[in-house]
């Protein structure tokens, strides 16, 4: 592989799980991980880390220049949930950052980008089951704007200027490592944590709420298939709808309960039920199937207990 690769937010939920794989495919010393802060301790200390502040455009520059980066993975955003609460800072890290790396690819410093897109890019008037790749996208949070706006940003910078940028629609992601941070979908992290600690959750989702789901190897795989396809075979270049299974809070709660019988679980709705509301409960991923070969391997029970083996 020619030039390294830098993982922006790779102290953050997918990010921190990307470094390894990346490192374990491409070799220790060609991926850079870099974050705004040092939170992420064990990230930090596993290998070459970086300071990065993703709006800082010269200093994303001098980063790539300074240890020849060719590949982006841009993984630092504002979720749905405090994109809610901070909607300006939400737009400016989210779409800044896009447009900085976009226009590292348009000036030829950079070769290859992956940005992750959502469901949160579908609205209350997308068709709610098996929601195709075209369809009516009229988000209502932020953090959906973000997406949708960023997805239009990509595929421009793709036609335009040849930019090779891939992308996928993330569902709400579950893993172990570490903790998503402010999203509609983290009760499906939190409730593994609480069932081991309490034996009890109270959802912040009514019991009904069902969402598109995927387990963090299963992200991880995506994330790398897409990356290694052949440029002729990423036909969409705004970013791919990616399906693994959908569940409610109750689904998830009898699975938890298969394996710790005492189990109990309230749900109390708040101000996320809206966002939740407004999203898809599955989605159709054919053309991700179809043009670089995605299949998922996790179903809820091998995710309840990959979880709970390894939380204990
Ligand atoms: N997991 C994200 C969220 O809940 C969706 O992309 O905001």
């Amino acid at each position: 592989m020619e030039g390294k690769i830098l993982i922006i937010g790779a102290g953050g939920q997918i990010g921190s799980e990307l470094t390894v794989k990346l490192r374990s495919i491409y070799g220790q010393d060609q991926v850079i991980a870099s974050d705004i802060n040092y939170n992420n301790v064990a990230l930090v200390n596993s290998g070459f880390f970086e300071i990065l502040d993703a709006q800082d455009f010269k200093a994303l520059k001098v980063c790539c220049e300074k240890h020849n980066i060719k590949t982006i993975y841009l993984m630092a955003a504002m979720l749905s949930a405090t994109g809610e609460k901070y909607p300006n800072k939400a737009w400016d890290l989210n779409t800044e950052s896009l447009l900085h790396v976009l226009n590292l690819a348009k000036s030829k410093l950079i070769d290859k980008i992956f940005w992750p897109s959502s469901i949160a890019v579908f609205g209350p008037s997308t068709p709610k089951e098996n929601t195709p790749q075209y369809t009516i996208m009229e988000p209502t949070t932020v953090y959906g704007i973000t997406k949708q706006v960023g997805e239009r940003w990509c595929e421009y910078y793709h036609q335009k200027y040849g930019v090779d940028v891939r992308s996928i629609r993330y569902p709400g992601i579950i893993s172990w490592k570490t903790l998503p941070g402010g999203g509609t979908t983290d009760y499906a992290v939190e409730i593994y944590h609480e069932a081991l600690k309490n034996n009890t959750y109270e959802c912040f989702l009514s019991e009904e709420t069902n969402l598109p789901m995927l387990f963090m190897d299963d992200a991880i795989k995506a994330t790398v298939d897409i990356m290694q396809a052949k440029p002729e075979d990423i036909k969409i270049r705004s970013s791919y709808n990616l399906a693994g299974i959908s569940f409610t809070p109750q689904e998830i709660a009898a699975s938890v309960k298969k394996q710790l019988p005492g189990f109990t679980i309230t749900y109390k709705p708040d101000f996320r039920q809206a966002i939740a509301n407004s999203w898809p409960g599955s989605i159709n991923d054919t053309e991700a199937r179809q043009h670089w070969n995605w299949k998922h391997s996790f179903d809820l029970d091998a995710i309840t207990k990959e979880m709970l083996d390894n939380l204990k």
